[in-house]
């Protein structure tokens, strides 16, 4: 499938009923996620393979990362409403996920070849996005996770993952943007950049 082809798919999925601001809930918007799934499926991590998407929300990398053929996906998240419309925007797409409802730190499993992850970027509740690259870390050799740009942010995942013996293989600068949809967004459209990393073990 084509790269614009998925991103006009992705971004029809329907969205977070009641965005929770505590959990840093909004989607990630198409063509970032059609670029973090285009990236994965180019160097061989999602076909045929054991994907997992941690903070999952309504479903849009999960749901991309089955229709690029994944084996087997699985996305996990602490929100129930967000796992219901998830549910249903697989079952539009006529795509097999396990959804999972827990706490990221909870996560076990032995099985995962790749996790793909638009984590909270730690701005409501500091540390955040180091807990999900942690357990990703833990879950998989090979890992696709979106941060907040920034020289501070990425000097600390540059040490932060070397000291975890891994290494940051790209990091590419995608512009990211946010409807509004919290009280405290001014603009009818919020825009910021984001850092995409591909993290390898090893
Ligand atoms: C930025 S949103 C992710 C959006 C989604 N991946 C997408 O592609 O549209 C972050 C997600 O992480 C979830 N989340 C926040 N804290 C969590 C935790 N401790 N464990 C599991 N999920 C969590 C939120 O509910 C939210 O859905």
């Amino acid at each position: 499938m084509r790269k614009k082809e998925l991103e006009i798919i992705l971004q029809k999925l329907e969205p977070y009923p009641n965005p929770d601001l505590k959990l840093e809930q909004y989607m990630t918007p198409g063509d970032v996620a059609a670029t973090l799934l285009h990236l994965a499926y180019s160097q061989d991590a999602i076909k045929d393979k054991v994907v997992y998407d941690l903070g999952c929300g309504t479903g849009r990398l999960t749901v991309g990362a089955a229709l690029l053929g994944a084996k087997k996906t699985v996305g996990i998240d602490i929100d129930k409403s967000a796992l219901e419309v998830a549910r249903q925007n697989a079952k539009e797409m006529e795509v097999d996920i396990e959804w999972v409802c827990s706490d990221v730190s909870e996560v076990e499993s032995q099985d995962v070849d790749t996790v793909i992850q638009n984590p909270p970027f730690g701005v409501q509740r500091r540390g955040a996005d180091i807990v999900f690259l942690g357990k990703a870390l833990d879950l998989a050799d090979e890992v696709y996770s979106l941060h907040k740009a920034g020289r501070e942010s990425r000097e600390f995942i540059a040490s932060w993952v070397r000291r975890r013996s891994r290494r940051i293989t790209h990091r590419l600068g995608l512009d990211f943007h946010i409807h509004r949809q919290f009280e405290f967004h001014t603009k009818d459209v919020h825009r910021f950049k984001v850092d995409l990393y591909r993290i390898l073990k090893g």
